[in-house]
């Protein structure tokens, strides 16, 4: 595991009592940090296997530098697990909800999980407490989760609501949570706000008070502007195909401009994972049952998935229909430094595949458990150039580092054909033309 580079600023003074609810990335990764910076925090999960990894320091997802975090705040006592909410409480000034807020089948967040915890909340709640939504919830549901605390018992009075949205990615979750963009706090009353920026105290960027509508807002438009980009990027790219122009090209002459910016704008197979899709659709959802036009990002979630059908179109024509053709993927998860293969490209192309009378051998360096866990009829293999043997194409899905190196002289041996599919423009187009090889990519630029 990767130490991480960075630390949290400082420690704070006063310390506070936090308590967390849900061990996921967000809230996890929240509370090792708040324990780093010195408040005494209470991680609650029900699943008991998780808090018995944390109690010997060890992180229960695959996260860059969490374990280093862990280990130190577990060993000394300011990070402490119960499954127990009501245990959490005592004596508790600041509780984060940081638990799943998954699509439902319409779009929606499903808030089941937000609710069962308010409503623990409200019959073991017994003095002046904050509430923070860590969770991306809906706008409005710091209403309606106080109104849930209230109906389960707790008095109105001294409940106060806080929306605090969460900026991490995954992979970098540690060093995001350490060193922040910004921290966004969204509260009704003055008093709340004061206690939330004490919170944060010791750590070093703008800190932006608001309303709570407002900040709940922040995180969806956020998630919603950078998947944009991400589209907007890609739409370009299918214009650099049809005119030989480079897509790297164009994001870094678009990117020069400190209006745009340079980051994401990386052309590829299209964005996935836990959040981009969850919340794009949750922000149409909330549009519509506004009366809003939700049109710009029907758009956005169009162009994402009309760019992975186009890659997998073009692979089929080269190899002339998938029926009795294997394609070698290397990478499963939806991104590199994780192994998280939720929305992941890798799945909707194995899913292509074989559908269509055709096989697929895939690695990945770390979402190989999960990956078997969902897709059990997912064929996979711990050597990365296994992928190539006896396969028609490979396909690059993620950009993992251990795929630099590649040798294109034994992949092309291993290989019975020679296409070579790059969804992340990462491999070198001359090296694996050198090797024999026939290089696609997306964006053009390349000759292909
Ligand atoms: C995203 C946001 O970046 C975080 O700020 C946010 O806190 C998080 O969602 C969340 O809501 O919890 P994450 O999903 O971990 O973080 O991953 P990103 O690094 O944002 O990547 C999302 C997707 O966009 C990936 O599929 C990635 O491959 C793709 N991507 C990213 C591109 O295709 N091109 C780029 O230039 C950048």
């Amino acid at each position: 595991m990767t130490r991480s580079t960075t630390q949290a600023v400082g420690r704070v003074n006063p310390k506070m009592k936090v308590a967390v609810i849900g061990t996921g990335y967000v809230g996890l990764v929240t509370g090792a940090v708040l324990a780093e910076v010195g408040h005494d925090v209470v991680c609650v999960d029900r699943d008991q296997s998780k808090l018995d990894k944390i109690d010997n320091g060890v992180s229960p997802i695959y996260e860059a530098g969490l374990n280093e975090v862990l280990s130190d705040v577990v060993s000394t006592g300011r990070l402490v697990t119960t499954t127990s909410i009501e245990e959490s409480l005592k004596g508790c000034e600041v509780l984060f909800i940081a638990v799943g807020t998954p699509s439902g089948p319409d779009g929606q967040p499903d808030m089941s999980q937000v609710k069962s915890v308010a409503a623990e909340i409200g019959k073991h709640v017994y003095g002046p407490l904050i509430v923070v939504n860590k969770s991306t919830v809906p706008i409005g549901s710091a209403d309606v989760v106080k109104s849930w605390i209230v109906e389960a018992g707790a008095n109105a009075d001294t409940i106060s609501m806080v929306s605090n949205p969460e900026f991490l990615r995954e992979g970098s979750a540690v060093k995001d949570t350490q060193q922040p963009s910004r921290i966004v706090i969204g509260a009704s009353d003055e008093a709340s706000a004061d206690k939330m920026k004490e919170l944060y105290d010791s750590f070093d960027c703008p800190v932006l008070v608001t309303d709570v509508a407002s900040a709940e807002l922040i995180k969806y438009a956020s998630n919603c502007f950078l998947a944009t980009k991400i589209s907007f990027i890609n739409a370009m790219s299918h214009l650099c195909e049809l005119t030989g122009a480079n897509v790297d090209s164009i994001a870094e002459g678009m990117g020069l401009d400190d209006r745009i910016g340079p980051k994401f704008l990386g052309a590829g197979l299209g964005w996935g994972g836990s959040c981009f899709p969850k919340d794009v659709d949750a922000l149409i959802q909330i549009s519509e049952s506004l009366g809003a036009d939700p049109g710009l990002l029907r758009e956005v979630k169009g162009i994402n998935q009309a760019q992975t059908s186009r890659f997998i179109d073009r692979l089929r024509d080269e190899l002339g229909g998938f029926e009795g053709k294997k394609v070698g993927l290397f990478g499963l998860a939806f991104k590199p430094n994780t192994d998280d293969i939720r929305d992941a490209k890798s799945i909707q192309i194995f899913k292509a595949v074989t559908r269509e009378g055709g096989s697929v051998l895939a690695h990945d360096p770390a979402a190989g458990d999960y990956a078997k866990a969902d897709h059990p009829e997912l064929p996979q293999t711990d050597i990365p150039l296994e992928v190539a043997r006896d396969a028609d194409a490979v396909v690059l899905v993620t950009e993992w580092k251990q795929y630099n190196d590649i040798d294109f002289s034994e992949m092309a041996d291993l290989m019975k054909g020679d296409v070579v599919f790059d969804g992340r423009r990462h491999w070198d187009k001359a090296a694996v033309e050198a090797a024999g090889l026939r290089y696609f990519t997306i964006g053009g630029g390349t000759g292909d």
